[in-house]
Parts: structure tokens; C-alpha cells; sequence
């Protein structure tokens, strides 16, 4: 192999690291608040602002209070805030409709938030999970997701969400056809400018046990989510699937989890080209925080160094419970 530099000790790599100022000069990736989704629940209520157990430092909000937290995010210059609910077992139906109900706690607060600070980008969550009886993203019958009806239903929600004036729709659902189906009724509607950022590459993953627990589904999933999220073993199968969303019509895709799948955020980016995006999800933001917390790890430093190494995988922004955290530390040195 011919080397690409003269050998030791004429090429000494070292050199560029010697000091701050010339490590900046050779760097290659940065982060900014504006790299960052930042997702948050909303509940019922009013004035409520109440921490979940699963995910310290992480709370569910009301309207109200999700309000306070759009004018902080806008303030610290983040991205994006991407709502998602939190409904009781007792606010769950089987034909989920709750879902496409346009006073539901996310479109009530999709309002207020556009109310308020107008120009902040809202993305919400497209799936019946969060309304479902049992836990799935789509319709159950005799223990089966049953595809198709469950995409009418998605189409319905999403209409509510960009009625409300969300900007990016995330559909979540890992349905076959929700997109082209999506992206058609907001066409049809004069919502051309209403994006769609696609949960591509989503895998049946463990680390999304916080979340569920989060929005108050850890209770009520029955089984697993196998027969329609993607199976951690495969790779390729994430290129095909990034390839027919954006084939129908999304404008950005996304990989998650996010930590245990770079290699994927850098496959999908290489092929495509296209905005490319990683959840890094409940299951990783809570691992960290206990590992910080039981004093081993330096919780700043691992924060700030998991989510560059998204950027240096290939990523245009990430969605991540630690933005506003991250956020105010980039302002304080940047
Ligand atoms: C469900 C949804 C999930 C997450 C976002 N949307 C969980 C799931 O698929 O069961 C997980 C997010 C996280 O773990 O932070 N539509």
C-alpha cells in the first residue's frame, strides 16, 4: 500500500492536536442548539410540570407549562420541539380516537405554542400507540396490526396535527404506505408546506422502555412490536426503507435509536444525500443519567460527546432529551 504521507518522523499526526487553538482549526464537526429536536409530553392539566421516574430530569407537562417550554427552547436556539402525549389508561380507546381529535392535549398545545412563539418549528408524533388500548402502533384484531386501516387512521391524525399548524409531521408507526398516503391528504388539503420527517430505519428496540413508560404505555403494550419495527440485525433493510419514504414524499428520514445504530445514520446519508436524523432515545438518555448519577461517568462530557458522534456519523440534527441542557452549555462556551 503506498502511504498517503511521508513516513515517521517527517508526518508526525500528533502535531495537530498539540493545542486548543489548532485542534479548532482542524476540526471537523460541531454541534449547535439548532442541530437539536427536543421532544416533550404533554398531559392534562393545568400548571403541571411532573417528573417521570424513567427518565430523571425529564417531565410531562401541561399546556400550559409545554408553552413556558417552547419559549425556553426558542430562547436557547434550539431546532425543534416534538410533542408528544401522555394519556392515561383511562384516556385509551381501542379505535384510538383520540388520536384525531383536533382538542387533543397535542393540537391544544400545538395552538398555544404557535400563539406564543410563532416562528418555533414543531414536529409531532404520528402513531396510535400513545391513544391505543394496547400499547401498538396500529389497529389490533385477533392479535394482528392490521396495515391499511391503521394508515386511514394515521392520515386522519396527521391532518389534525398539520390543521393545528405543526410544521413536521414524524410518523412512527413503521406502517407500509403511510407516507405516500400522508404526504397525498396534506397535498390535497394546501398543506404543501407541511413537512414530513420520516421514522425510516426504526427498530424493535429495549431502549425505548423509558419512553413507554413516559407516555403511560409500558402498562398497556401487549406482546412486541416485531411485526412492523425493524429487526436490530439488519442494515440493508433500513437503505430500502429510507429509499421508499423518500421516494413517497418524505422530506427527511430518521434513524433510531441512535447510539447502538451510527453505522446506519451513515449508510442512510452516504446513499441518499438526503436530511438525515437520529432518535437518540429514552433508553440512552436514561442509562446516562444513572451512570452519572451512581458517580461514573462525567455526565457533561458523555453528553456533550454522544451527541457529536452523530454529527460525525453523518447526521443533519438529532432528536435528544438532553437539548436544552446541551443547549445552554454550548451558549456558555461555545
Ligand atoms: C411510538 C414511539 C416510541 C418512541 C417514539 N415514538 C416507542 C415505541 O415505538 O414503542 C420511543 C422514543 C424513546 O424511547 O425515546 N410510536
Amino acid at each position: 500500500m503506498t502511504p498517503i504521507h511521508a513516513p515517521f518522523p517527517a508526518t508526525r499526526l500528533r502535531r495537530v492536536r498539540q493545542n486548543a487553538g489548532i485542534r479548532g482549526l482542524v476540526r471537523e464537526n460541531y454541534l449547535s442548539a439548532a442541530d437539536f429536536i427536543w421532544p416533550i409530553f404533554v398531559r392534562s392539566g393545568e400548571g403541571i410540570v411532573e417528573d417521570i421516574p424513567s427518565m430523571p430530569g425529564v417531565a410531562r407537562r401541561s399546556v400550559d407549562k409545554i408553552v413556558d417550554a417552547a419559549i425556553e427552547a426558542h430562547d436557547l436556539g434550539i431546532g425543534a420541539i416534538c410533542l408528544f402525549p401522555y394519556t392515561g389508561i383511562e384516556e385509551r380507546t381501542e379505535d384510538c380516537a383520540g388520536a384525531w381529535d383536533p382538542d387533543n392535549h397535542v393540537n391544544r398545545a400545538i395552538r398555544a405554542i404557535k400563539a406564543a412563539v410563532p416562528d418555533m418549528v414543531i414536529m409531532t408524533d404520528v402513531a396510535l400507540d400513545t391513544y391505543n388500548i394496547n400499547g401498538h402502533d396500529g389497529f389490533v384484531v385477533d392479535g394482528e396490526i392490521i396495515n391499511d386501516t391503521t394508515v386511514t387512521a394515521l392520515v386522519k391524525m396527521a391532518l389534525e396535527q398539520a390543521r393545528a399548524g405543526a410544521d413536521i409531521i414524524g410518523p412512527s408507526d413503521m406502517m407500509d404506505g403511510r407516507i405516500g398516503a400522508i404526504r397525498a391528504a396534506l397535498e390535497a388539503e394546501g398543506h404543501q408546506n407541511v413537512m414530513i420527517l420520516s421514522y425510516a430505519a426504526k427498530y424493535a428496540s429495549a431502549f425505548y422502555g423509558p419512553f413507554r413508560d413516559a407516555v403511560g404505555a409500558s402498562g398497556a403494550l401487549t406482546g412486541d412490536k416485531k411485526t412492523y419495527q425493524m429487526d436490530p440485525a439488519n442494515s440493508d433493510e433500513a437503505l430500502r426503507l429510507a429509499a421508499r419514504d423518500l421516494s413517497e414524499g418524505a422530506d427527511m428520514v430518521m434513524v433510531k435509536p441512535g447510539l447502538p445504530y451510527l453505522d446506519i445514520c451513515r449508510r442512510v446519508k452516504d446513499a441518499f444525500g438526503a436530511p438525515t436524523f437520529a432518535y437518540q432515545v429514552s433508553g440512552e438518555y436514561s442509562m446516562i443519567k444513572a451512570a452519572s448519577t451512581a458517580g461514573m461517568i462525567d455526565e457533561e462530557r458523555v453528553m456533550m460527546e454522544s451527541l457529536m458522534a452523530f454529527k460525525r456519523a453523518g447526521c443533519d440534527g438529532i432528536l435528544t432529551y438532553f437539548a436544552p441542557a446541551a443547549a445552554r452549555l454550548l451558549k456558555a462556551q461555545p
